[in-house]
């Protein structure tokens, strides 16, 4: 793998070698794949770990007092640390492996939702939340009697911050947002957030689905008590995902599921449970997802994430300044600052549509309501097409969307 040329500067060129999916040809045209939010590519460095653990080390961990053993179990506690690291966490007991951000979202609102919170009590979320930030805290709301409250979206796609203090009462006893939204691009300020909603006694959830992959991450600066991503938005393999959580209020929480791996002894009528991370880990988990995980982190680490940001600005800024000669164009989100996403309605075309006519000519985007419906309404679309890069995109590749979405504009009008 080579990254690094001429001190910081990354060869972008050589990044994109590293991912065989990108070289081939979609309908008769090279693939240009935007639709990273959605899902990343996976360099060689990923599918070679993959393939290492299965041929050489495949075991099942914590268990067998034999070699494969062991070296599953040092691989995927391994894996445990490169997260806590990644992220940093105080320590890899911090890290619970999931199936990703819904599945940490849903443990927390089981776990720590169904044990703390009580009829009444207020969760905060905002309108921008994509639905596994919203779904689980509704269906705790009403098995529980909670209320449900939301900041605002305003016109321009940030959170309108102004209404945060009124919100922010001493009822609400969560705050879970999102760090980036996956329709908008907006960027949330973590940290603020956080301290406002500590200053009411408020736990604080950040669901960094589509910003882990690409923005420096530090739980202990943002002051979060729990953040939620998935390995699969950043390289890593599907069903692959974590969840921060402070080990404090982590080893308060109860289990959420029940099975092997998460005890320390049973009898017929009743278990006693291990400390967290592993009370929160019943059953075989998904060993090669973590090893894959750590193994993108890896890979991620060595182009590092400040250029990656750089990286996806350059992208985007040149994307916008692109879509101002299109007819007829709607661009979502922030013109500032934003994550490497960029959601559109054009006049002539649905989105659903338009994504069709782009797929035809290699062009892979996502139409549709991005599982945010909410949003949608709030901006009275029934959804969005939205292109989304990642570091091995180009300008070139955006130079074709445009001719694309060109042509679209004239076959639809
Ligand atoms: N959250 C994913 C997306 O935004 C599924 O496409």
């Amino acid at each position: 793998m080579v990254h690094q040329v001429r001190g910081s500067s990354v060869d972008w060129a050589a990044v994109r070698e590293d991912f065989p999916v990108l070289d081939q040809q979609v309908h008769g045209h090279p693939l240009i794949y935007f639709d990273n939010a959605a899902t990343t590519q996976k360099p060689r460095a990923v599918l070679e770990a993959l393939r290492s653990y299965y041929e050489h080390d495949n075991a099942n961990v914590h268990r067998g007092l034999h070699e494969l053993s062991s070296r599953a179990t040092e691989a995927y506690e391994g894996a445990r640390a490169t997260v806590a690291q990644y992220i940093g966490a105080a320590s890899a007991e911090e890290i619970v492996f999931t199936r990703g951000t819904t599945e940490s979202i849903n443990l927390v609102a089981q776990a720590w939702g169904g044990k703390f919170l009580r009829a009444d009590d207020v969760i905060l979320l905002t309108e921008m939340e994509h639905h596994s930030n919203l779904v689980p805290w509704q269906l705790l709301a009403e098995r529980i009697g909670a209320q449900l409250r939301f900041v605002p979206v305003g016109d321009d796609g940030t959170l309108v911050l102004e209404q945060l203090d009124q919100l922010l009462t001493p009822e609400v006893k969560l705050f879970a947002f999102t760090h980036v939204s996956n329709s908008l691009g907006t960027i949330n300020p973590v940290a603020e957030f956080c301290r406002k909603a500590r200053s009411v006694g408020a736990v604080t959830l950040v669901d960094a689905a589509q910003g882990a992959g690409h923005l420096p991450i530090d739980v202990q600066e943002f002051g979060c008590d729990f953040l939620a991503f998935s390995g699969h938005k950043m390289c890593g393999p599907t069903g692959s995902g974590a969840l921060y959580g402070r080990a404090e209020i982590l080893n308060a929480m109860p289990p959420w599921h029940g099975g092997g791996e998460m005890i320390v002894s049973v009898t017929l009528e009743k278990s006693a449970f291990k400390k967290a991370p592993h009370r929160f880990e019943a059953g075989t988990p998904n060993i090669a997802g973590a090893i894959g995980l750590a193994a993108a982190i890896d890979y991620i680490e060595q182009i590092g994430r400040p250029a990656i940001f750089e990286h996806d600005a350059r992208l985007t800024s040149y994307t916008l300044e692109r879509f101002a000669e299109l007819p007829g164009m709607r661009v979502l989100g922030p013109s500032g600052e934003r994550g490497a996403i960029v959601g559109f309605v054009m006049d002539a075309a649905h989105p659903h549509d338009l994504t069709t006519f782009a797929d035809r000519r290699g062009l892979a985007l996502r139409g549709g309501h991005h599982c945010n419906q909410p949003l949608m309404r709030r901006f009275g679309l029934p959804g969005t097409t939205r292109a989304s890069f990642y570091f091995y995109n180009t300008t070139e590749e955006i130079d074709r969307m445009i001719d694309i979405l060109r042509d679209a504009a004239r076959f639809f009008a």
